[in-house]
């Protein structure tokens, strides 16, 4: 299948950063197109017609999402982009923007422009203020060059655009505890409905896209809905960014066709080349921290035999009991010298930190789920560990005002399901178990 490429086509062209030469290469053209030729349900149609699908974890439809978005009279509309980007495994948001900056404020233009917004915000990591620096000053070059204002390309559109970190928080990146934040507020999620496409920044109507969902309606207004739709694989249209990670020969972010097989992205020579050091293949997490893991077998096969594909359908193929999701597209590969158990510790310890507190399920068992698991992972376990951790993860999953819950259960879930014999390994070889513990201490961190 061929490797073409989207959004990160000019990445490596020197001064990218620049707007005069982003500009040479074809930049800020779907402004232009847009304002000129172009109303702005015009936009949302081709989005829809595009079938793009929110790039920032759920998938869903973005030009559905925009044609839910409220227009009352009178009152401001706001489009967000999510820049939090801080699920474990996942990368690519922070490539784009370092790399080639203009393409998220073009975006952000041509979206706007969409939507009816006249003040839209990018809201990026608190821990990413290097790129906060690369963005404002794009911003401020498209604003000299009149792509941002008043007024813009005389065309009777303005529109101002900010940049904001974040709190230093992986709850921010939830849309609603993003709103809140980016209101000054601690970011706490919001009880859904109403939903922000009614009720989101201050009050008023908001879309919330992922970076990369916003990037790609620059080639979507260039080239047309169709043509986007033409890559891809059934509802999973277009290219994608996959941030690779792990024990792989040439980790990093690749922008392939949706519908590449995975034994292609693992082993071709055009994506990461194999499994480092000749070692075997033995687990991968394909969509970032909080989705399903999969063994080997299941990898580049589904259960039913078929090859497993990147794209939105065949990574969830089998559902939770065979199958993970596409997710943000961190897809974290692990060798056989891993230890499963370790590195499900290992998330676990992250989600207990980040959950917001708001919602006892979540507070109180994914602390629960960190201190079993450690328990286990230094071997002073037993069997009914196991077993509690997935009734910890049954009280979790579903019961919580938002999906930062279910994604801590789900990759414990699916850890147990698939390695038990690992976490039953780690009780019958306890000694072992603590001998391989190099770095930790006995004590929970958290207790
Ligand atoms: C705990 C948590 C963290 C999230 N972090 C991010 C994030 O960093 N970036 C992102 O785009 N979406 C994140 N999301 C998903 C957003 O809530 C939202 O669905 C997304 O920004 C919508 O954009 P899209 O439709 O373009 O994908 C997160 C969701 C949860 C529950």
């Amino acid at each position: 299948m061929k490797n073409r490429k989207l959004l990160l086509e000019n990445v490596h062209i020197p001064g990218i950063e620049t707007y005069d030469v982003y500009r040479k290469n074809g930049g800020y053209r779907s402004v232009e197109k847009a304002l000129k030729s172009l109303t702005p349900d015009e936009v949302v149609e081709e989005v829809k017609k595009s079938g793009l699908r929110g790039r920032g974890g759920a998938g869903f439809p973005t030009g559905m999402k925009w044609s839910f978005l409220a227009k009352p009279e009178g009152i401001p509309r706001y489009l967000v982009c999510n820049a939090d980007e801080s699920e474990p495994g996942t990368f690519k948001d922070r490539y784009l923007m370092e790399k080639i900056p203009h393409l998220l404020v073009e975006g952000m233009i041509t979206a706007s422009y969409a939507l009816g917004a006249n003040t839209s915000y990018i809201y990026i990591r608190g821990e990413f203020m290097y790129i906060l620096h690369i963005l404002e000053k794009a911003i401020a070059e498209a604003y000299d060059n009149g792509f941002l204002g008043k007024n813009i390309l005389g065309k009777g559109y303005d529109l101002d655009l900010f940049v904001v970190p974040g709190g230093g928080a992986y709850i921010c990146g939830e849309e609603t505890a993003l709103l809140e934040s980016l209101e000054g507020k601690r970011g706490n999620p919001r009880i859904k409905p109403p939903f922000p496409a009614v009720k989101g920044l201050w009050g008023a109507p908001t879309v919330v896209n992922n970076v990369e969902t916003i990037a790609a309606v620059v080639p979507i207004v260039n080239d047309g809905g169709e043509a986007y739709a033409a890559i891809g694989i059934g509802r999973s249209t277009g290219t994608k960014l996959i941030s690779a990670c792990g024990n792989l020969v040439k980790p990093g972010v690749y922008e392939i066709d949706l519908g590449l097989s995975v034994e292609e992205f693992i082993y071709g020579d055009d994506y990461c080349q194999g499994i480092k050091n000749n070692k075997k293949l033995k687990a991968c997490v394909p969509g970032g921290s909080s989705v399903p893991i999969l063994p080997h077998y299941l990898v580049t096969k589904t259960a039913n035999g078929d090859d497993r594909l990147m794209s939105y359908e065949s990574l969830a193929e089998g559902a939770f009991a065979s199958g993970s999701m596409l997710g943000s597209g961190g897809f974290i590969v692990f060798d056989e010298d891993q230890c499963i158990v370790r590195n499900t510790w290992n998330f676990t310890r992250f989600y207990a930190h980040e959950s917001c507190g708001q919602c006892s399920p979540c507070r109180e068992g994914t602390g629960w789920m960190e201190k079993v698991l450690y328990r286990l992972e230094t071997g002073n376990g037993n069997l009914r560990d196991i077993d509690l951790l997935a009734e910890i993860n049954k009280k979790i999953e579903g019961n919580t005002i938002c999906p930062l819950g279910d994604a801590a259960a789900w990759p414990v879930a699916a850890a147990i399901r698939h390695f038990r014999d690992e976490f039953e390994w780690h009780v019958s070889h306890k000694e072992e178990a603590i001998k391989r513990n190099y770095g930790l201490s006995k004590e929970p961190m958290l207790a």
